[in-house]
Formats: structure tokens, sequence, C-alpha cells
């Protein structure tokens, strides 16, 4: 390991599910009626959720992440055999106040009062950021907070990159972006920000 720094930086920008919010706390959060099934819904939930953003980002059919978010949990739960539309509704409930990992407030609050931009740039729609954001506490944190529902298709797609750097007016070499999603991270990259994986 080397540890390298990253200067001349303006603004942090933070993919959101997986990266700030722990996308497995919602399935956890109804452990008590999915029993040991909880960690395979939620993987085949989370994996399905991003074929479909993909699937509909090439074949040019955008439908919104509540959408995609929905019909990615009815694959895992018809997979896995279970029929109970009340519990559906939960995990949808649940989803809009997914925890935010336990280090993110501080980090967070740190960098801000090291004087940087800080946004999240998130295929989420405006309405599920808003709920996340909120329910971690983490309001007043964010410069902006956008949704890829502004430019109508999903991460990879370039256009997303450039709404973060279009709307912080702040070029893309001087933008740190930071996901836990390795495609997310390369083509950031590849749009010219300088990336934490
Ligand atoms: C997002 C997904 C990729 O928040 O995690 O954009």
């Amino acid at each position: 390991m080397t540890a390298q720094s990253v200067t001349g930086i303006e603004a942090c920008v933070f993919d959101a599910y997986g990266t700030l919010f722990d996308v497995s706390s919602v399935a956890h959060g109804a452990r008590d009626a999915l029993g040991g099934q909880w960690q395979a819904l939620s993987d085949l939930w989370r994996t399905k959720q991003l074929q479909y953003t993909w699937l509909r980002g090439l074949a040019g059919h955008h439908a919104d992440f509540w959408q995609v978010t929905g019909d990615a949990l009815d694959f895992a739960m018809t997979t896995l055999n279970i029929a109970d539309a009340d519990l559906r509704d939960r995990l949808m409930h649940l989803y809009l106040g997914l925890s935010a990992y336990p280090e993110v407030p501080e980090t967070l609050r740190r960098l801000k009062a090291g004087g940087m931009k800080l946004a999240i740039l998130s295929n989420g729609t405006p309405t599920m950021l808003e709920s996340a954001v909120r329910n971690a506490g983490l309001d007043n944190l964010f410069d902006a907070v956008l949704s890829v529902e502004e430019v109508g298709v999903y991460k990879p797609h370039p256009s997303v990159y450039r709404l973060a750097s279009d709307r912080l007016r702040i070029s893309p070499e001087k933008i740190c972006f930071l996901s836990s999603n390795s495609w997310d991270a390369f083509s950031a990259k590849a749009f010219g920000f300088r990336v934490l994986l």
C-alpha cells in the first residue's frame, strides 16, 4: 500500500447507494420477516437493480430509480419464492430510510470544516435522496444533491458526471469523486474526475 495525497481539489462528490448509505441495511431491517434469507435477498435485489439501470440506459428506456428498485425487488422476491405484498411494501419503505455507514457523518463534517464543497451524485430520485439524507441526519452538509433524473439517463453515461461539474461550476480535475462501485469510479475517472474507490 502506498499513501498518495490528492491535491488541488475543490469539491468531493459522493456516490450514494453503497458508498454513503448501506444498502444491506434495508433487508437487514426486515430480518425478522426474512430470516436467513435476508442477505440473499439483499444481494439479488442490489445486483438486479444495477442490471436494470444499465439495460435501461443502453436501450434508451429510462424509468426512475424508484420504479427500477421496485422491479428489482419483485425479481429478488420471486426468485426466492417470497410472495408477501406487505413485506414488499415494508422493504420499499425501508429503502427510503436506509442507514449511512457509521464513519460517514464525521467524515463529511471534517471535509466541510476544511472548506471542501460536498455533493451527492446518484441514480436515486430526488425524493429518495432527500429522504435518505434526512433520515441519516446529513441535512445541511451538502452543497448539492444531484440526481440522474436531471439528465434522464443512468450512470455510467458521461452526461451524469458532467452534471456534477456543471452544477458545481468546478472543472472535473478539481473534483474528487468517491464511489464504492468500481464501474462508477472507473467511469468517473474516464470523464476526468480524480477518483477515490
Ligand atoms: C448510486 C448507485 C450507483 O447511488 O449506487 O448512484
